[in-house]
């Protein structure tokens, strides 16, 4: 995690002219610089940048952004490297700061709640021959079940009370230890079940599966979202995985606790699960980070295959060429505990070995699904092959997998880059990504932010009040103003804003106003636009409170107050009359 302070103080120290230089001849033209467009082809220079603004823009294919973007986008790197980069050129160190202090500070004590609970459990596991005999009977050892920290879960209903002696502790319904029924009463939310601690990286305790001892439903139960648990963020055994992850450079990736405690056992141990979901990109980005081999193993049965397809999904967009996905669809019925009981850690091994790469799995489900041995199909073959090839990150992957389809299809690689689409990959990392809804550029919201990313002390001055934030551009408008509030918003032209909302929600829709912003506007011209929107904005809130009222009014009559404040409003509303609504901005 890179401190956002840092990337406001790098993006102070260079000038962006200066960074696309290095790759782009850039000429003067006017206050900006233009040249060539070096993320398309075209003869005629529609690239511009903008040394007032810190940002870049192409006319002709749309591609821009901050110095970090240019960098990102020009060399294919990631933000973090983009920055250190950058940071290397301008004499700078990076720091890499935890993250947010103020937030850990609040966790910590759940997180000894936790720690607590999982001592307690641990001890509870002693003196239960019952669990005891359980995980023996399912292969494991006092060891294996040290290394993971399992437990037992006593029945009884209160059996927590016997280390949380203030039972009412509100923080430990919150870290889901305890629950309140509808009646008020209190009561332990594992119960008669072996537990396995799910731990964060750092190795804290932030939540617990609990498997049912022998039949019986449900057969796990695992903790709530907490603020310390994020079901799909978390990998379950990645602490104890860890170092033999970095040994062999591969990480295998498995549905159940069990899979990965009896892999353990049997000596496989660069293993990790998912918790019970299907694969996230949070799951996928972390796992890439570990390892330049991801395998995903799945059971063969319809869910399984259902995982496997989406695991791939999901892992298109996050891959990269000098990194590798595979997916292992298990042999028979076994998941990989029950494989490795029975056949043994070599057998498992030699089948991570034959699992099948991404691209190939991609390709065979493809042609499965679409028959391309009709002309038919092999348009369908293009046709499903579109939003996959549209979300591939890594570039030279994309292109063999693009040529193997149009081999497949009977067309050509051009033909199936125009069906599909595919633009310069760098500059489809840019598109406006996953907007919620889409903005409505004619209201006064959208027209109000696009000049306040022109001006963003303007934002100050904005009735926040007034701002409908069930529309996307009054969301991104409310958070400018409210960084500006806090004394957070950066001002050093538009490439920094940009940084400052990446990876929010608001980064796709700023991006996309972004198009036009090298443009040199009017200042002058822009305040009267920007009072004229604020009335609108005020305008639009009299005209629908009197509407609301006089609604009211129609079914059943107001009282004396509403009454007067209608009147007040219609009065308003008359040219010439003073406002009550506020005055000038
Ligand atoms: P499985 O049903 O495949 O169980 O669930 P398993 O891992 O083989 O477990 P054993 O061997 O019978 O003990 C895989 C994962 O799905 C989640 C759990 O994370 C489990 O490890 N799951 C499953 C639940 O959360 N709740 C359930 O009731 C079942
Ligand atoms: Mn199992």
């Amino acid at each position: 995690m890179i401190p956002e302070n840092f990337v406001q103080e790098l993006l102070a120290r260079i000038d962006i002219v200066d960074v696309v230089e290095r790759y782009v001849p850039l000429r003067k033209a006017g206050a900006n610089y233009s040249a060539c467009c070096p993320f398309h082809s075209e003869k005629t220079p529609s690239f511009t940048v903008s040394p007032s603004k810190q940002f870049y823009h192409c006319f002709g294919c749309g591609a821009h952004g901050s110095a970090i973007g240019f960098l990102m986008q020009h060399a294919g790197i990631g933000f973090i490297e983009a920055v250190e980069d950058l940071a290397s050129s301008a004499g700078l160190q990076v720091p890499h700061e935890e993250r947010n202090r103020a937030e850990r500070a609040k966790k910590a004590p759940l997180t000894e709640l936790m720690a607590r609970a999982m001592m307690f459990y641990r001890e509870q596991l002693k003196t239960s021959p019952k669990a005891v005999d359980y995980l023996k009977g399912r292969g494991l050892t006092g060891e294996i079940a040290a290394k993971f920290g399992l437990g037992y879960a006593p029945d009884g209903w209160q059996g927590l009370q016997q280390v949380f002696p203030d039972y009412n502790d509100p923080a430990l319904v919150e870290c889901g230890l305890v629950i309140v029924n509808e009646q008020g009463r209190r009561y332990d939310r594992f119960r008669d079940r072996v537990m396995f601690p799910i731990l964060d990286q750092r190795g804290n305790v932030i939540g617990f599966g609990g498997r049912v001892i022998g039949e019986g439903e449900p057969k796990y139960l695992n903790s709530p979202e907490t603020p310390l648990f994020e079901k799909g963020r978390e990998l379950y055994g990645l602490p104890q995985a860890r170092k033999a992850i970095q040994e062999e450079d591969t990480v295998l990736v498995v549905e159940g606790y069990m899979d990965v405690v009896g892999l353990v056992q049997a000596g496989v141990e660069n293993v990790v699960a998912t918790l019970g979901t299907a694969a996230t990109d949070a799951n996928v980005q972390k796992l890439l980070k570990q390892a330049s081999r991801v395998v995903f193993c799945f059971d063969r049965d319809s869910a399984g295959d259902r995982a496997a397809w989406r695991a791939m999904e999901v892992s298109l967009s996050h891959l990269a060429d000098n990194k590798t996905v595979e997916i292992l669809q298990m042999p028979g019925n076994q998941d990989p505990d029950e494989f490795v009981r029975e056949h043994g850690k070599d057998a498992f091994v030699q089948q991570t070995r034959s699992a099948t790469r991404l691209s190939e799995f991609l390709l065979r489900e493809l042609v499965k699904r679409t028959n391309p041995n009709t002309a038919e199909g092999r348009a369908m073959l293009v046709h499903e092959a579109k939003p996959l090839l549209q979300k591939m990150s890594a570039p030279i992957l994309r292109v063999q997998l693009t040529k193997e389809i149009a081999q497949r299809a009977q067309v050509s690689q051009a033909e199936v880059e125009a069906q599909c689409g595919l633009k310069p990959l760098a500059r489809s990392r840019y598109a406006p990504a996953q907007m919620k809804q889409r903005p409505v550029p004619s209201s006064v919201e959208y027209k109000l932010l696009q000049i306040v990313l022109h001006k963003p002390e303007w934002a100050a001055r904005l009735p926040l009040e007034l701002i409908d934030r069930e529309r996307v551009e009054g969301e991104a408008l409310s958070a400018i103003a409210d960084a500006i509030e806090h004394g957070e918003l950066p001002t050093g032209g538009f490439g920094m804003l940009l940084e400052f909302f990446r990876d929010t929600p608001h980064e796709a829709l700023i991006a996309a106003i972004a198009a036009n912003m090298v443009e040199e506007v009017d200042l002058g011209a822009l305040e009267g636009v920007f009072n004229d929107s604020v009335v609108r904005l005020r305008q639009t809130a009299v005209a629908d409170e009197i509407k609301r009222l006089n609604a009211r009014a129609n079914e059943g009559g107001l009282n004396a107050e509403e009454r007067k404040r209608l009147t007040e409003l219609v009065a308003t509303k008359r040219p010439g009359a003073p406002s009550t609504t506020g005055g000038p901005v």
